[in-house]
């Protein structure tokens, strides 16, 4: 479902610590980046700008065709679908889009971003934890059905990469819903 809203709130404001990742880790730029559910391409613009050669934007909305740009590549397709070549990422994105998946969708997808990653590279994301109001009530605003990994899950998932970073967030939104939020770095050794 097409997220006008969000895409209307957050504007061309980056997702918080994309450039202190960058400046931490140092990602190839001659690499390619690969941002997952990349909606308006906020994060994707960025990159582009910071200097990577090859950006790759994956998102199953066809309306967000609206905000392709020149320079990367947008592929409108479930990253259920999108075949993701080895060894070609030295970073991969998947902010507030990853909790849209099945855990059966994230086992899938996991190690298919792995093989993805060059050695060192990094893997960006968020997914939501188990007191999420949106998960528990049914209530993301866009009417779509999203998920919390648990910790069994989360172990499972990371299985093969190292885990540089970890942030949680616990807070309310402007409907009151519970937000539990938790973020990760993690690099392919
Ligand atoms: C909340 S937006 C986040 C966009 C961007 N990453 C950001 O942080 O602003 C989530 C995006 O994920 C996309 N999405 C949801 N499920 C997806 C899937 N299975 N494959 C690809 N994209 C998906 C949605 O269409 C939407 O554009």
């Amino acid at each position: 479902m097409f997220q006008g809203s969000y895409f209307r709130q957050v504007g061309n404001k980056l997702n918080p610590g994309l450039p202190d990742l960058l400046k931490d880790f140092s990602p190839d730029k001659e690499a390619a980046v690969l941002d997952i559910g990349a909606g308006n391409l906020r994060d994707a613009q960025y990159c582009l700008q910071y200097g990577f050669k090859k950006i790759v934007a994956v998102d199953n909305e066809p309306q967000c065709l609206q905000f392709a740009k020149p320079g990367i590549t947008y592929c409108i397709q479930p990253i259920q679908q999108y075949s993701i070549p080895a060894d070609q990422y030295s970073m991969v994105l998947g902010c507030n889009a990853l909790f849209f998946l099945s855990p059966e969708d994230l086992m899938a997808l996991f190690p298919r971003i792995f093989q993805g990653l060059k050695k060192n590279g990094i893997f960006f994301f968020n997914l939501l934890g188990e007191e999420d109001g949106w998960v528990k009530f049914n209530a993301h605003p866009s009417g779509t059905r999203v998920y919390s990994s648990n910790q069994e899950l989360i172990g499972r998932l990371f299985s093969g990469f190292r885990m540089e970073f970890q942030t949680e967030d616990l807070g309310y939104d402007e409907n009151g819903f519970c937000r539990h939020v938790i973020s990760f770095v993690l690099s392919k050794p």
